[in-house]
């Protein structure tokens, strides 16, 4: 008997340990995040559904959505679940606008990454519930400089907190009940926070902290990661002595207000300010949904940007990169921070939000493959979104819903990725792979790989093959290629798989290899070129690609596997090669 009793506890043990595992987590391994369900690496192949479509099943089975997102191989789908709708009377949680996405979601073999509207929605304050909103002396809004309330929940509000707290710890403890296997992957909690129209709160709250001193848990922080913050933080905690004590202009100095340069930081110490106080509040909420259900949670970021001056013409308080240490310090339950891409300086902010080892995930961005390849081969990216790739788009807002075109082209790109099996997880922070994204900045890009130089060319600066046909065919054939020629989405991801061989996923992409030491090994030639697909980690051929087809370039979206050699032919002397 006592032996059964044992076999069954270990038995039970064995399974809650499993079960354990089983969690979806962010795992640092080689230097890089990696994103794990069931123990397993997860590439997200998402992208983020308008804002009011997830609050009814029967709008999102009319317009199709689930059919759409599977023809084009999405694995994962980032919906909403808003407070204003689940908590229409205080203090009571109707989960049904919740219930529909996971069960829909499990049904299409999909996961789910669920966005938090709350508190905040793109600075504003239009998802609180109705008894929120009425009620601004027990839930207090922003005031600006001029003393005029914006639509905004203060930070500073004791009671906003926590019944926002409430209303999430609720949600995070139904999911844990009804999503045992884990459709529900990971939690963007908030959207966008920050406070536009104002550099930082004025309210009496808000005033007494800012005249207060800088909180201790801050402080400790800065000290623990001296060295090591993000340049400007470290520059005006240095220069301003790298106290230990003080206000919050006399440990960070008082702000300048020049917006010459909009990569400046007008302002900073009111920002610096305003994220902690955003920080502290998000903070709570999310330690106190992760001991109810734990899984990944992130917030994402309405972009400092040209135009946007200082804080308050963007979002002051946002968890941007400028402040990223000043949100680890005072929201440590926050697994990361994400952008949301809608400006041209792409590469730039990625590069931003990658320092201090912040993953990389795009849970808004136009539908632009090649910004995706991107990501994913550069950024080892958790995963890659466009906004509003269903139903039409709500009128001025801007985001560029997907073309037809677009679309199409995005569900071959995630099936080519996903068929790839582990071959990027396998490959995150190597020199085996890479990204590549043609700007109008940088036209010709360029990766090393191995003894390799290779370059890429948007086919959009394409000219006609010349056969022997002639110059004013060949200038009519430049012609019509000019006029077919797309200037945007041009890019790859690259994976080096031998030292001659490489695969590549790319949109309108021109390739050419160089020999890194090309005096002495000549010139590069291709072996073999093939187009084709990949199922399940293997690489299914299709065309061998030669004669006139012999050229790696990939127009509209493919994947090729390219085998080179380096060759002493003479240029001038062999015309076909
Ligand atoms: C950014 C927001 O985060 C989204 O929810 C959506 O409102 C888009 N902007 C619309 O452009």
């Amino acid at each position: 008997m006592k032996k059964q009793w044992f076999m069954l506890l270990l038995a039970s043990a064995l399974l809650c340990t499993a079960t354990a595992l089983a969690q979806p987590a962010l795992v640092k391994k080689n230097g890089s995040t990696h994103f794990e369900i069931d123990g397993k690496p997860f590439v997200m192949f998402t992208g983020e559904l308008h804002n009011s479509t997830s609050t009814s099943e029967s709008y999102m089975k009319e317009i199709g959505v689930w059919e759409q997102m599977k023809k084009a191989n999405f694995n994962t789908v980032i919906a909403s679940c808003s407070w204003d709708v689940i908590e229409r009377e205080a203090g009571k949680y109707d989960f049904t606008s919740v219930d529909h996405v996971i069960k829909n979601a499990r049904e299409n073999g999909l996961k789910v990454v669920m966005i938090w509207f709350a508190s905040w929605k793109n600075s504003a304050s239009t998802y609180a519930p109705s008894y929120i909103k009425r009620n601004h002396e027990k839930y207090p809004l922003v005031k600006n400089a001029e003393g005029k309330f914006l639509n905004i929940l203060s930070a500073f509000g004791e009671n906003s907190k926590n019944a926002d707290k409430k209303a999430y710890e609720a949600l995070m403890r139904h999911i844990r009940e009804i999503d045992p296997d884990h459709t529900v992957i990971m939690m963007q909690v908030e959207n966008e926070m920050g406070i536009l129209g104002s550099i930082r709160d004025f309210s009496d709250l808000a005033e007494k902290a800012w005249k207060g001193q800088v909180p201790e848990d801050l402080i400790n922080y800065l000290v623990a990661h001296k060295g090591k913050l993000f340049p400007e933080l470290e520059k005006v905690w240095k220069v301003n002595g790298y106290k230990t004590k003080g206000t919050w202009e006399e440990v960070f100095g008082k702000s300048h207000s020049n917006t010459e340069d909009w990569k400046e930081y007008p302002y900073y110490t009111e920002e610096i300010f305003q994220a902690y106080y955003y920080a502290k509040y998000v903070g709570e909420i999310t330690a106190a949904g992760k001991a109810a259900h734990n899984i990944p949670m992130y917030v994402n970021n309405w972009l400092k940007q040209p135009g946007m001056g200082a804080p308050g013409g963007f979002p002051s308080g946002s968890p941007l990169p400028e402040v990223i240490d000043v949100w680890r310090a005072a929201a440590p339950a926050v697994d990361f921070t994400a952008p949301d891409i809608y400006m041209p300086e792409y590469k730039w902010v990625l590069s931003q939000f990658a320092l201090s080892e912040n993953p990389i995930f795009i849970p808004e961005c136009r539908t632009d493959i090649a910004k995706a390849l991107y990501a994913y081969g550069e950024y080892d990216a958790l995963g890659f979104a466009p906004f509003g790739f269903d139903g039409p788009q709500a009128v001025g807002m801007g985001a560029g819903g997907a073309s037809n075109e677009d679309f199409a082209n995005l569900g071959k790109c995630y099936g080519l990725l996903s068929g790839m099996g582990t071959m990027l997880t396998d490959n995150y922070n190597s020199d085996k792979m890479r990204g590549v994204l043609v700007t109008d900045d940088d036209q010709s890009p360029t990766v090393e790989m191995g003894d390799y130089i290779i370059t890429f060319k948007s086919t959009a600066s394409m000219r006609a093959f010349d056969y022997g046909q002639g110059a004013e065919q060949l200038a009519a054939e430049n012609a019509a290629l000019a006029a077919r020629a797309r200037t945007t989405q041009s890019g790859a991801l690259i994976i080096q798989t031998g030292a001659d061989e490489f695969y590549i996923v790319g949109i309108n992409a021109i390739i050419s290899f160089a020999a890194k030491d090309s005096k002495a090994t000549g010139r590069v030639l291709y072996d073999t070129i093939e187009e084709g697909v990949f199922k399940d980690g293997k690489w299914i051929a299709g065309r061998n690609l030669n004669g006139d087809e012999n050229r790696p370039n990939i127009t509209g979206v493919g994947a090729k596997r390219i085998v080179v050699y380096k060759s002493k032919v003479n240029a001038a002397a062999s015309r076909w090669e």
